[in-house]
């Protein structure tokens, strides 16, 4: 059976006009009406209004969005002044990443074009978010990836759900560009973040942080790559300006808030940062070894229009603020993840920082984006655990072992 009819036998593949119908159910009303959100039924059932979907496109969602937005008392502390920071954890999404968000609206539109296979080049996250979500349309997915870079949690996913791996002797910039041709030629729909639709999907973070505080935060860090989810922030926070959604207060020209954006890319791939392409980027960071971002120019006016900064962070940093959110927060995170909590440290700590939080207005509120989930790259932790010899199965042995 060709793919485009099996998906449409293939019942969790469904049409807006299906979901919408469903939302209608006694259940669902009783839970809108108590503005309880619509846990689990995705981005695009929630935010069909701002995406381009329509009656007839065939949804393939597995539930995601709709992440925790976890205030944090500790990081609070750090900025005082009265500051709330909060924690956005991508990591929560389906496939561990904030990939999904983009991905669902991807595949959801290459199906309503009739598309039979994916394709994407990676430095792992995205990888895995496009291999599930063409599992669950029931196509195809080819991944290509920079040899020995990808984190292992990462590799095991995309294989686990199915996809074509095909590994090349040479960095993420070069996959993308293969990509990019192998897309030109029609025989692939593109899920990289230069399809607009992946966008698209992203800025859903932006609306759920404004609908969750009730305004745009003031000021918004994250790790930056190929820097499509910084554009797509950017992207979600204007959709909402411009639909008055945040708050007229502090603007003089009468538009509404938007955050200054804060991007932190790692200090040996930073390109944006040193505003020159970097031939050879290295970092721990894996997922943001990118020397080359496709969406650079989409970022510098992200940072420009809010008045916001690009800045770097060291491996050291990363893997310190990566163990103090696990150990003080409860949120393990990838080191990629990771950069956004060293960058806000840095804005604290450092007289080096490109944005300084020392004088920033009392009773700011900044989050923070966690892009992540740990597990997917547990090798630099694993390194740093004591093996674990068994003792007696005892509670004298178990005491004596505990040594409180
Ligand atoms: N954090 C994680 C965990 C990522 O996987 C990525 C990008 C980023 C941050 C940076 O986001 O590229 O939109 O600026 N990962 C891509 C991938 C490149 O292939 O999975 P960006």
């Amino acid at each position: 059976m060709p793919a485009r009819d099996r998906q449409n036998a293939y019942s969790p593949v469904k049409t807006l006009g299906t979901i919408l119908a469903e939302v209608s159910n006694l259940d669902y009303k009783f839970a809108l009406m108590r503005s309880i959100p619509e846990r689990g039924r995705g981005v695009i059932a929630r935010y069909c209004d701002f995406l381009p979907v329509n009656d007839e496109t065939p949804i393939v969602s597995l539930g995601e969005g709709d992440t925790p937005l976890i205030h944090s008392p500790r990081l609070s502390e750090r900025t005082g002044r009265g500051c709330d920071v909060f924690v956005k954890n991508e990591g929560v999404n389906p496939t561990g990443s904030f990939k999904d968000r983009g991905m669902t609206v991807a595949v959801s539109k290459a199906i309503e074009r009739g598309a039979r296979t994916l394709i994407c080049a990676s430095t792992g996250n995205t990888s895995a978010s496009a291999a599930a979500y063409a599992a669950r349309a029931g196509i195809s997915c080819v991944v290509i990836l920079p040899g020995g870079k990808i984190a292992t949690g990462k590799l095991l996913q995309a294989f686990a759900y199915g996809a074509k791996i095909v590994a090349i002797d040479g960095n993420f910039d070069d996959a993308l560009r293969i990509v990019r041709e192998l897309g030109e030629r029609g025989d692939f729909a593109i899920v990289n973040s230069i399809n607009p639709d992946r966008i698209a999907g992203q800025k859903t973070a932006a609306f759920e942080i404004v609908d969750e505080i009730g305004d745009a935060p003031d000021f918004h860090l994250l790790p930056v790559g190929n820097a499509g989810n910084i554009t797509a922030y950017w992207a979600g926070y204007g959709e909402y300006q411009a639909r008055q959604r945040t708050s007229p207060e502090r603007q003089s020209n009468g538009s509404t808030k938007v955050p200054a954006m804060i991007g932190f890319q790692a200090a040996g791939a930073a390109p944006i940062f040193h505003n020159q392409i970097i031939q050879k980027p290295e970092t721990i960071a894996s997922a943001i070894r990118i020397g080359n971002p496709a969406s650079w120019k989409q970022a510098r006016a992200a940072i420009a229009e809010s008045h916001g900064a690009i800045d770097i962070v060291s491996d050291e940093e990363i893997i310190a603020a990566q163990t103090w959110l696990a150990r003080y927060e409860g949120i393990f995170v990838e080191p990629a993840s990771a950069a956004a909590i060293a960058g806000f440290f840095k804005c604290c700590d450092s007289n080096e920082a490109a944005y300084s939080f020392k004088k920033i207005p009392e009773q700011s509120r900044i989050v923070c984006t966690v892009t992540g989930h740990g597990l997917k790259d547990p090798d630099i932790i694993m390194q740093r655990m004591r093996e674990l010899k068994p003792v007696p199965a005892s509670v004298n042995d178990v005491q004596r072992a505990i040594d409180l």
